[in-house]
């Protein structure tokens, strides 16, 4: 396996470029079994969990013609199951469920199971989809979908899950009447894949509110959409400026997606200029500590929170970083603390006592914001940081070390 061996202790100074957003690209690869035709999808990230993506989608019978703009051909599907040997390795390939019920009435896919950040159920899809007229039956791992026919209906989310609502959203674009998904997610991810989907043919009003309305209609025409910069990747970007006290310009980037992540890292100091589409942070000469309560937007992200907790640890203060969307999202703690970090935890709440000078040692990746966690850890650390289990960083970033390296970081892939 490889390892990223970092020699920290450098401020880091220049200009990141920003890939496409990994959680827009796999709704919109899903979209694509809602109709046949040649869809075009630009701006995808090089990224694992879309390797992933795209090998689900030509098991389903989807052919690709590379490059950029992606060309995905979904005219002669001719699978409806999604496999456990596949949704082990993403979770999220459960966004085919809406899709190919909505088109073909049927789908089986399998329960995803847990993973390291949490127990991950997908409850609020299947009652959502039964809401609809899914018949839903879960068998030997699997859930076994189908319906005569998609009925619109009111939909209410006990929690406002992000890739529930996008499932839901497939399959009521081509429901029979009007859906109304209340307490909807509201993250920007959304807003993407509902104008995706309207530029097909679809009607969808309130998309980023907590209330979304669905007329159905009959027919989709295939997307040729661009996908937009991933907010987590440039907030990792700009809190490696924090952390390291130098100066990161990330572009292109929409500011107003990374609201709640500008306004924390200010309060701890970090200073921004925000242009048209580029936003430029520049560490402060001290770390202020800041309490983080993690949200569903447009709260702080909990995709942020291992990476401000690495930044936390070199804070004049105490920090106190509270995770209130998955249950076991600290596999980072640990790990910063062989590094030299003062953290305990007590529930969902980590107590971060700053102060600490971080120090180069091996660390293994758990997750992959625990990972990115890490890497803040090892550019601030004095010495050699080496990470172990990059396969669970490279699902997420695209070409870290090549960027890094391009704004004065001492890093490099060993090859495993
Ligand atoms: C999406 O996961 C993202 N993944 C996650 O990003 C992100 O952390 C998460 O949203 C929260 O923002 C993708 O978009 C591919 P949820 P998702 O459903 O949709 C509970 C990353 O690092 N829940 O919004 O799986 C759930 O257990 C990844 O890029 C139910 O109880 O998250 C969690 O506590 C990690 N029942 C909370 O809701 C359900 O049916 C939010 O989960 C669904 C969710």
């Amino acid at each position: 396996m490889d390892k990223i061996v970092i020699e920290g202790g450098r401020p880091l100074n220049g200009s990141v470029q920003i890939s496409g957003a990994k959680n827009a690209a796999l709704p919109l690869l899903a979209a694509t079994l809602l109709t046949g035709g040649a869809h075009r999808l630009r701006n995808i990230p090089l990224l694992r969990d879309i390797r992933t993506a795209k090998t689900l989608l030509y098991h389903l019978g989807a052919t690709f013609e590379e490059g950029d703009p992606l060309c995905i051909h979904t005219d002669n599907l001719d699978g409806f199951e999604a496999p456990y040997d596949l949704v082990k390795t993403m979770r999220a390939s459960v966004l085919v469920l809406g899709p190919l019920v909505a088109r073909f009435k049927r789908a089986r896919v399998s329960l995803p199971g847990g993973c390291a950040i949490g127990a991950r159920p997908i409850n609020l899809h299947l009652s959502g989809l039964q809401r609809l007229g899914v018949k839903i039956e879960l068998q030997h791992g699997y859930v076994e979908a189908s319906a005569d026919r998609l009925v619109g209906n009111h939909i209410y989310f006990d929690i406002p899950t992000v890739t529930g609502t996008a499932n839901l959203l497939m399959a009521a674009v081509l429901a029979e009447g009007q859906t109304v998904l209340e307490n909807a997610a509201r993250e920007p991810e959304e807003i993407e894949l509902a104008k995706c989907l309207t530029n097909m043919g679809a009607s969808i009003q309130g998309v980023g509110t907590s209330v979304i309305t669905i007329e159905g209609v009959s027919q989709l025409q295939p997307m040729d959409h661009t996908i937009m910069p991933d907010r987590i990747e440039a907030a990792t970007y700009l809190t490696a400026a924090g952390i390291t006290r130098g100066q990161i310009t990330v572009t292109p980037c929409i500011a107003e997606h990374l609201e709640a992540v500008i306004h924390k890292l200010e309060q701890a100091g970090v200073h921004f200029n925000i242009g048209e589409d580029s936003v430029q942070a520049i560490g402060g000469e001290v770390i202020r500590n800041v309490d983080i309560k993690t949200n569903p937007y447009p709260g702080f992200p909990t995709d942020m929170q291992a990476q401000i907790m690495a930044m936390m640890c070199l804070a004049d203060g105490e920090s106190i970083i509270t995770e209130k969307i998955f249950e076991n999202r600290f596999m980072h703690v640990s790990e910063l603390k062989r590094m030299g970090a003062d953290i305990s935890v007590e529930g969902n709440t980590a107590i971060v006592r700053g102060r600490s000078k971080l120090q180069g040692a091996p660390v293994m990746a758990t997750d992959l914001r625990a990972s990115a966690s890490l890497v803040l850890a090892g550019l601030a650390a004095k010495g050699i940081t080496e990470l172990s289990r990059v396969y669970h960083l490279d699902r997420g970033y695209t070409r870290l070390e090549e960027k890094l390296s391009g704004i004065g970081a001492k890093i490099e892939r060993v090859k495993g």
